[in-house]
Order: structure tokens, then sequence, then C-alpha cells
């Protein structure tokens, strides 16, 4: 059974230069245990769609669809529930490790907090057991550890703590927003090993977001690749990036140079004036005239005329 199913997802924005939709009818399932990467170039509304999991978009955001997550339908649930479910069932990491932790406290104390909120244990406890965690996320020297404050952590660092906090409470969904994103690259294969092992060692389904295709193959199940606002393509890691249908994943992928896609060429639309039909019909090499008229549906795993036939 499928953990999260996200189902007609539509997060619109409604600014000076009109309306910005930021997922445009999304779907996506993620089972019990498996590893899905959400993939694109940045603008594509990543962000957006796991924010909208979270019930934690801005408040300008208008939001529809449904979002069932264990049985329950979190866009029509209460305030407080939500709050329940954020803080015992799905957490969330994020690009900028620094600016969730709050500088004033201690590393140690935020874990220990975020230990006795969730297991719901005593102050010496807490400490014990954010202790172990830190152990867990390797950082080293846990003791010294425990007492510094977030600016004498590093960025790779700061994340270990993270996810730690992410993990204090066993959340059965972790989404990872770029979580490597600002790190060094040999830091970056350390975070994403520890990712993996966790992951693994919880059994915690986890929502990869990142355009590093790279940490995508190796991460995850399933993938998922976002373009303006929509899914373009989605299935098995080992099929999508082997044998990847939709243009705009082969552009992603580097794949096709010979019949003239080189990564990538022009840029994502603007989310407020969006091309008519494929939306990646102005940056397609293998554009046709029904390309520019009728919008592909999603059939077999990709949204592209070119395949709706096969
Ligand atoms: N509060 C907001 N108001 C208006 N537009 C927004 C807001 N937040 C995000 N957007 C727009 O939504 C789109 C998707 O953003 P995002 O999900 O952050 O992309 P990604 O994570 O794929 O880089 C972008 O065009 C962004 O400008
Ligand atoms: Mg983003």
């Amino acid at each position: 059974m499928d953990l999260l199913q996200i189902s007609n997802l539509y997060v619109n924005f409604t600014t000076k230069a009109g309306v910005v939709r930021a997922s445009d009818g999304v779907n996506l399932e993620i089972k019990q245990g498996e590893s899905l990467c959400l993939v694109g170039e940045s603008g594509c509304g990543k962000t957006i769609v796991a924010l909208g999991i979270m019930r934690l978009l801005p408040q300008n955001a208008q939001i529809s669809g449904k979002i069932w997550f264990k049985g329950k339908e979190l866009l029509s649930l209460g305030k407080e529930e939500m709050r329940r479910i954020r803080g015992r069932e799905i957490a969330m990491i994020f690009e900028q490790p620094a600016t969730c932790l709050d500088p004033v406290f201690t590393v140690g104390d935020q874990i220990a907090e975020a230990m006795r909120v969730h297991e719901r244990c005593s102050g010496k406890e807490s400490k014990e057991k954010a202790i172990d965690l830190m152990e867990m996320v390797e950082i080293p020297s846990p003791q010294k550890r425990f007492k510094q404050y977030p600016h004498e952590f590093s960025g790779g660092m700061q994340q270990r703590a993270m996810i730690a906090i992410a993990l204090s409470y066993n959340p059965s969904l972790l989404i990872a927003d770029e979580p490597m994103t600002f790190l060094d690259v040999t830091i970056q294969a350390q975070i994403m090993e520890l990712l993996k092992d966790l992951v693994s060692k919880f059994r915690t389904s986890l929502l990869l977001i990142t355009h590093d295709l790279g940490v995508a193959a190796e991460m995850c199940d399933g993938v998922a690749v976002m373009y303006a606002g929509e899914i373009v393509e989605k299935g098995r890691v080992s099929e999508v990036f082997k044998y990847p249908k939709h243009p705009y994943t082969k552009a992603l992928l580097g794949a096709i140079s010979n019949d003239g896609l080189k990564p990538i060429k022009g840029s994502v639309p603007e989310l407020t004036s969006l091309p008519s039909g494929c939306k990646f019909h102005p940056r397609c090499p293998l554009v046709r005239d029904v390309c520019r008229e009728a919008r592909p549906e999603m059939k077999n795993g990709v949204r592209c005329h070119l395949w709706e036939k096969s």
C-alpha cells in the first residue's frame, strides 16, 4: 500500500505578475519503506510540493487536491492534528540547516528537546538519548559537541544535527529538500551515505528532492521528474535512468546528444505564462505540431505525445 499518495495537487500563487502555477496537477505515490527522488531544474515546483505535504506553504498559496497519508487526507485535517503528524510522522530537512537551528540554544539542547517532546522522557534521559543520536549521525566527540552552539558547527555537522532532530521521533516519512546543496562534494557524499544508512536502519520512507541525478541514482528506488509544475516522467530509478522516455528526462541525463539535445537549452518557462500544449515544447528538439496544441496526458509513466501512441 502507498504510505503517501498525492492526487491532483494544485498550488497557485496570485502575484502582481499573474497567477504562478507552482504545482499544476501533481500525482505522486510513495510506498512504505520506499525512497523516491523528485528531480528537476530549479523553479519547477519541487519545494512547493514538499511544503504542501507538510502544510507549510506560504500564506498566499491557494492549494487544492488530495494528499493521503496513512489513510488520512492531510489537506482536510485540523491544524492541531496536522501539527501532530508533522511532529511525529513526517519530518523534513532543508537545504540550509543553519536557518532551522536556533542560534541561542546549544545543538545538544535542541536535539535533547526534540527527544524529550517525542519520547516523553526526562531531562537526563533525553540528554543521553541525544548523545546516542549524535553518535548515530556520526558527529564526532558528541559529549563535547553537545554543549556547542550552531555557529560552532560546520555546514555538514549542522546538517547531521538536523538529521538527528528529524529522526528523533522515528518518522514514517522523511522529506529531504536538497540537503546536500550547500556542502562540499566530499561532505555531500558522507551525508548521502549517512542518510542512506539511517533510512534503511529506521525503515523510514524518503522523499529526496535533488537536482543531482547522481545522488538520486545512488539513493533512491523510484524517481519522479518534475518540469514547470508537472510530473513528466516517473518510474523505477533503474528503468528511468537507463531508458529515459521524456525528452526532458533525457536532457537532464544528457543522454541524447546525437539527435541534438544538449543539456539543457533554454530555461524553465515563467509559471505565470506557461506555453500551450506540452510545457516543454519550446525547448524540445523533437517538437511536433501536436505538442504546441494539446497538453499530453501521463501514460505508462510518461507525459509526452511522442510516446502516447506507442
Ligand atoms: N510565496 C510565493 N509567491 C509566489 N510565487 C512563489 C512563492 N513561493 C514559490 N513561488 C514560485 O513557485 C515556483 C516553484 O518554486 P519551488 O517549489 O521553490 O521550485 P524548486 O524547489 O523546484 O526550485 C517558483 O516559480 C517560485 O518563484
Ligand atoms: Mg527547492
